[in-house]
């Protein structure tokens, strides 16, 4: 797959044609899922409903519980462990973006209770519900579809113009060395001959929950990346997690070198801030 446009060209999608979803391509996608690369030794399971979903799922999912209708909705399952919501964000990323170079549209969708999940969709399972999306082919429009956060606590997933939570730059997102330190940033990506400064942009375009990216990436001593996940009073746990597993799959997509490996780094945080991975150079 060609990450770079892919991650480029996505982007939520909420208003969707009756037109189904060939069986084959949905076969397709599942396929992808069993194969897909993981941030954790863990089982995963996508699982593929049809538009009958999207009223069971009333009240368990979406922005203010609102659901947004589609043909056909993904159920990421992953076996029980540390890290199975990360990975489970990583997995379901890699699996949009696998739909998006298939031409189909997708939106992540949210919930807070996975087993509430599960239960809306008789699901029977060890495993449990780390993510869900809709898919489809998107309405043409003549304007994007964007969502319309008012303010955090009024979001209106109808709107169909309006956006006003434009997305991080890289110089919002990056730092050196420690947080909010950007000199040399210019000068250290150049170094790595425009792979850091693709690899960075990709995690800008990154999907989060309200399209908060609650994350910094710090390039420490010219030799790492140090993803932090930064306080956000809006995100819960589990969107937060999700959301690094996400970002991470869009660095991974591009820098295509090492891999993340989770856990701790010792660098220095202000107060709130915590260290989830390393990616070495
Ligand atoms: C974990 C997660 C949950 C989300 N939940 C919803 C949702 O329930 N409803 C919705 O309309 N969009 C949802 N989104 C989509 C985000 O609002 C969207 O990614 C963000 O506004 C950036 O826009 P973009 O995806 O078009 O780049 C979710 C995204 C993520 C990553």
């Amino acid at each position: 797959m060609e990450y770079g446009a892919l991650i480029q060209n996505r982007k939520s999608v909420r208003a969707f044609k009756e037109k189904a979803v060939p069986a084959a391509m949905l076969d397709e996608l599942k396929a992808f899922a069993a194969g897909s690369d993981r941030l954790a030794d863990l089982d995963v399971e996508l699982l593929v409903y049809g538009s009958e979903a999207g009223k069971a799922l009333e009240g368990a999912c979406g922005y203010e519980n609102v659901m947004i209708g589609a043909p056909t909705y993904l159920v990421l399952l992953s076996a029980d462990g540390e890290n199975a919501v990360v990975n489970g964000g990583y997995v379901m990323e890699d699996i949009i973006l696998k739909a998006t170079d298939m031409d189909l549209n997708t939106c992540w969708i949210t919930f807070t209770d996975s087993a509430a999940v599960a239960e809306a969709l008789g699901i029977e399972s060890d495993k449990k519900v780390v993510a869900v999306a809709a898919v489809g082919y998107g309405e043409k429009t003549t304007k994007r579809l964007r969502i319309n956060i008012k303010s955090m606590s009024n979001v209106d997933v109808t709107a169909q113009r309006g956006y006003f939570a434009p997305k991080k730059s890289i110089y919002d997102m990056v730092c050196v060395d420690r947080i909010g330190n950007t000199d040399g940033l210019d000068v250290a990506m150049g170094f790595y001959n425009d792979m850091l400064w693709n690899a960075f942009y990709a995690c800008t375009l990154s999907p989060s929950y309200l399209n908060r990216q609650p994350y910094t990436l710090i390039l420490k001593d010219s030799s790492k990346v140090i993803l932090v996940s930064n306080p956000d009073e809006y995100t819960d746990k589990l969107s937060e997690d999700t959301g690094l597993g996400i970002v991470m799959r869009h660095f991974d997509s591009i820098a295509q070198l090492t891999g993340w490996s989770l856990g701790a780094d010792d660098v220095e945080l202000p107060e709130g801030y915590k260290a989830v991975a390393t990616y070495k150079l």
